[in-house]
C-alpha cells in the first residue's frame, strides 16, 4: 500500500483536499486496507462531549493488516533486525511470515488462559522482539494492551495494572540497559502483592536469572507457546474497539490511560509514517524509542509493520559501550530513516565527531526528532554531522493523545526551518488561540495550539473516566481539542512550539506532572510540603528542581534527607523521575490565600535571583529570600 505523498505541491492538494471534505479523503485512504465490513459512515463527532467516531460500522483486525496481508508478498522479508544491547551477543532478525507464526502462537497461549476480547492486557518488558509479539499477540485476540516503560517502579506499575484492571501481565525476568540490570520480574512481584485483577503473568526468560515463579499464576513464554498452532484466528473487531491503552502524565492527578482505537489508528500511523519519513520499499528504518512510549506504539509497531516496512529495534542506550554505538547501528544496518529524541542528540553532540566519523552514514535519507523542541544547536549539529547536510531533519510534534504525527516536514518534500516543527500533516487542523479563546490570525504571536477538526488517531477517551478527558482536552476551549502546548506560526505557516503551558515538565523526552513527582515525594517521612518546577537543562531539555519543607532542625542531615527523598520518588514513580536538585527549605512562598507562587520558583530554579514581578500578594515575602540565598546551582 503506497501512501506516499511526493511532492510539496501534491501535499498542498492533499492537504486542501483533507480541509474540505475530510470524509472523502480519510475514506480514499482507508478504502487501501483490509477490512472485514466496510464503515456505515466516515466520521461522526463532537468535542463538546466528547465523542469521535472515525469509520464506524466497519470490522477489522489490525494484526491481519500488518501480519496475514504481507505474506503472499513479502513473507521472507525482514520485518524487524533486532540489535541487542551487547555488540558481541548474537543480533537477531525476523521475517513477516516468522512474526506471523510467533504472534499467533502467543495469541492461542492467551486465549488457552482464558483471555479474550476486551480484557486489559499489562506489558512490562526490556527491547526484545517477544514485546512485540506481546503487543501484536493482544490485538490478534482482541485484547487491549496496556504498555508500562520497563523504568517505572513497581508502585506505578501496580497503579497501571489496577487502573485498567488488566487480567494478564506479560513481562520478562529482567533486562540489561547499558551496564545496568533490572529485575523485572521481582517488580512485578511485589505489583501483584496489590493487584487482584491479574490472574496470570507470563515470564520470558532474557537475562536467565530464572527468578521464583508463583504456582497457578506465573507462566514460562516458551513453555506457553510450545505446543500452539503457528495459526491463530484473528478476532474480528469494530473500528471503534479498544486497541489500547497507554498511561500519560498530566498536570493534576495521577497519569491517565488515553484509549485509542483500532480503525482511525491503523489508518492514521501507516499514512504518517510513509509520508513524514518518505518511507519507500526496501528502506530500512529506526526508531530509537521505547516501546513503553507512544513513539515506539506508533512508529516502531503500527506504522511500519502496516507499511510492510523493514525496521531496526535497539535493546541498548546511546551510550554503550561508548557514544558512537547508534551511528555503527545506522552503518550495520544500512539504516535510511533514523529517528530520535534531542536530548541523545545533545548527549553525544558532547562526545566529539570521532565516534561519529567511525561509522559510514551515507544510507541516511531523513533524520527525525521527537518528544521535546529541539534547539537550534542541537538541530543544525544533527544536520551538518550526522545528516551530513544532505538530510532533511524532520521535527515532528506530537503527543500520546495524538497517536501519531501531527506537525512535521515530509522527508525532503518540506521547506526547513530549525527549530519549526513545520505544517501541518493532510487532515491535521492546528489553531493558536489566545486567553480569551480567540483564534490568532496573526504571525509570530505565541498561543495555546489547539486542533479544530478531528483526526483518525484522535484520542477517544481516558480509561474509565471520560469526564476527565473531557475536562482536561475539550473544556478549556469549547469546541477544540487543547494540547497543552504553546505555539507560534511564521509568516511561512510554519509552526514553532514553545513548550508545555501546563504544570507537566518534559525530561530527556519523558513527560511528568510536577504534582505527580510532588505526591511522590510527599510520602517521604521527612517531607511535610513540596513543590516541583522544571528548569532548562543542558541534556535533557528540562530538569526537575524540588523545594522540600522538611523541619529546619533537620537541614544538618541534607545529604542522607535528599537520598531519601529520591528513593521515595524512585519507589513511587521510578529512577527517571527523580530530582535533579533538591533545595531544602523552611516554607514556601505562598499567597495570603495559601497559594504557592511557582511561578517566583521557577525563576528562582532558572537562575534568575530578582525582578519576580508582582509579588505583593506573598504572604511572607523573607521566604523568597531565604530560598534564593540557599538556591541550588
Ligand atoms: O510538549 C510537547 C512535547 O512532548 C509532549 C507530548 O509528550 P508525549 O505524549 O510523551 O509524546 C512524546 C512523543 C510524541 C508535547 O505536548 N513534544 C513532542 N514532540 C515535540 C514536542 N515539543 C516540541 N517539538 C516536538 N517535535
Amino acid at each position: 500500500m503506497n501512501l506516499r505523498i511526493q511532492s510539496f505541491t501534491e501535499y498542498q492538494q492533499q492537504y486542501a483536499k483533507s480541509v474540505e471534505s475530510p470524509e472523502s479523503f480519510w475514506s480514499g485512504i482507508a478504502e487501501q486496507f483490509d477490512w472485514h465490513k466496510k464503515w456505515d459512515k466516515v466520521l461522526d463527532w463532537n468535542f463538546n462531549d466528547p465523542s469521535i467516531n472515525w469509520f464506524s460500522g466497519a470490522q477489522l483486525n489490525i494484526t491481519e493488516n500488518l501480519l496475514d496481508r504481507h505474506l503472499k508478498d513479502r513473507g521472507d522479508q525482514v520485518a524487524f533486525y533486532w540489535e541487542p544491547n551487547e555488540p558481541s551477543e548474537e543480533a537477531k532478525t525476523i521475517t513477516y511470515r516468522e512474526l506471523y507464526q510467533e504472534v499467533c502462537k502467543l495469541s492461542n497461549g492467551m486465549r488457552s488462559l482464558g483471555v479474550g476480547k476486551g480484557d486489559r492486557v499489562c506489558i512490562y518488558m526490556p527491547m526484545v522482539l517477544e514485546s512485540i509479539v506481546s503487543i501484536l499477540a493482544c490485538a490478534r485476540i482482541g485484547a487491549v494492551h496496556s504498555i508500562v516503560f520497563a523504568g517505572f517502579s513497581a508502585t506505578a506499575l501496580a497503579d497501571r495494572i489496577n487502573d485498567a484492571q488488566a487480567k494478564l501481565v506479560i513481562t520478562a525476568d529482567g533486562l540489561n540497559r547499558g551496564t545496568k540490570r533490572v529485575e523485572l520480574k521481582s517488580m512485578v512481584d511485589t505489583a501483584l502483592e496489590n493487584c487482584a485483577s491479574a490472574e496470570h503473568c507470563i515470564v520470558l526468560d532474557c537475562v536467565h536469572s530464572q527468578p521464583a515463579m508463583k504456582p497457578g499464576r506465573d507462566i514460562d513464554y516458551h513453555e506457553l507457546i510450545k505446543d500452539q498452532s503457528a495459526d491463530c484466528t484473528a478476532e474480528v473487531m469494530n473500528a471503534e474497539d479498544l486497541l489500547f491503552i497507554l498511561y500519560t502524565s498530566g498536570s493534576t492527578g495521577k497519569p491517565k490511560g488515553v484509549v485509542h482505537t483500532c480503525g482511525g489508528y491503523m489508518v492514521y500511523t501507516t499514512y504518517s509514517f510513509q509520508n513524514v519519513f518518505q518511507y519507500q520499499e526496501g528502506d530500512v528504518f529506526w526508531c530509537t524509542a521505547d516501546i513503553g512510549w507512544i513513539t515506539g506504539h506508533s512508529y516502531i509497531v503500527y506504522g511500519p509493520l502496516l507499511s510492510g516496512a523493514t525496521s531496526v529495534v535497539f535493546e541498548g542506550i546511546p551510550t554503550y559501550p561508548d557514544c558512537g554505538r547508534f551511528w555503527e547501528v545506522c552503518e550495520k544496518y544500512k539504516v535510511n530513516q533514523f529517528y530520535t529524541a534531542p536530548t541523545a542528540i545533545r548527549a553525544l553532540m558532547g562526545e566529539g565527531l570521532e565516534v561519529v566519523n567511525r561509522s559510514d552514514l551515507s544510507s541516511l535519507k531523513v533524520i527525525g526528532s521527537v518528544g521535546e523542541p529541539i534547539n537550534e544547536e542541537a538541530w543544525i549539529w544533527y544536520h551538518e554531522n550526522i545528516g551530513k547536510k544532505n538530510c532533511p531533519v524532520v521535527d515532528t510534534w506530537w503527543q500520546t493523545e495524538t497517536g501519531g504525527i501531527m506537525l512535521s516536514g515530509l522527508g525532503d518534500l518540506s521547506p526547513m526551518n530549525p527549530t519549526h516543527a513545520g505544517y501541518p500533516l493532510p487532515g491535521i487542523q492546528p489553531v493558536l488561540l489566545d486567553a480569551e479563546g480567540k483564534e490568532i490570525e496573526e504571525n509570530e504571536v505565541e498561543g495555546y495550539l489547539c486542533v479544530k477538526f478531528p483526526w483518525p488517531s484522535a484520542i477517544r477517551t481516558t480509561y474509565g473516566d471520560h469526564d476527565r478527558c473531557k475536562n482536561t482536552y475539550f473544556s478549556n476551549y469549547p469546541g477544540y481539542y487543547f494540547t497543552g502546548d504553546g505555539a507560534k506560526r511564521d509568516s511561512a505557516g510554519m509552526y514553532r512550539i514553545i513548550g508545555r503551558v501546563d504544570d507537566v515538565i518534559n525530561v530527556s523526552g519523558h513527560r511528568f506532572g510536577t504534582a505527580e513527582i510532588e505526591d511522590a515525594i510527599n510520602t517521604n517521612e521527612y517531607a511535610i510540603e513540596s513543590a516541583v518546577v522544571g528548569y532548562p537543562h543542558d541534556v535533557k531539555g528540562q530538569g526537575i528542581y524540588a523545594y522540600v519543607v522538611v523541619d529546619p532542625a533537620k537541614f544538618e542531615k541534607e545529604d542522607l534527607v535528599k537520598t531519601s527523598l529520591i528513593d521515595s520518588v524512585s519507589e513511587s514513580i521510578g529512577r527517571i523521575a527523580k530530582p535533579d536538585k533538591i533545595q531544602l527549605v523552611a516554607g514556601l512562598p505562598k499567597t495570603r490565600s495559601g497559594k504557592i507562587m511557582r511561578r517566583i520558583l521557577r525563576k528562582i530554579a532558572e537562575g534568575e535571583i530578582q525582578n519576580f514581578g508582582d509579588t505583593s500578594t506573598l504572604l511572607d515575602p523573607s521566604v523568597v529570600e531565604t530560598i534564593v540565598q540557599n538556591a541550588v546551582k
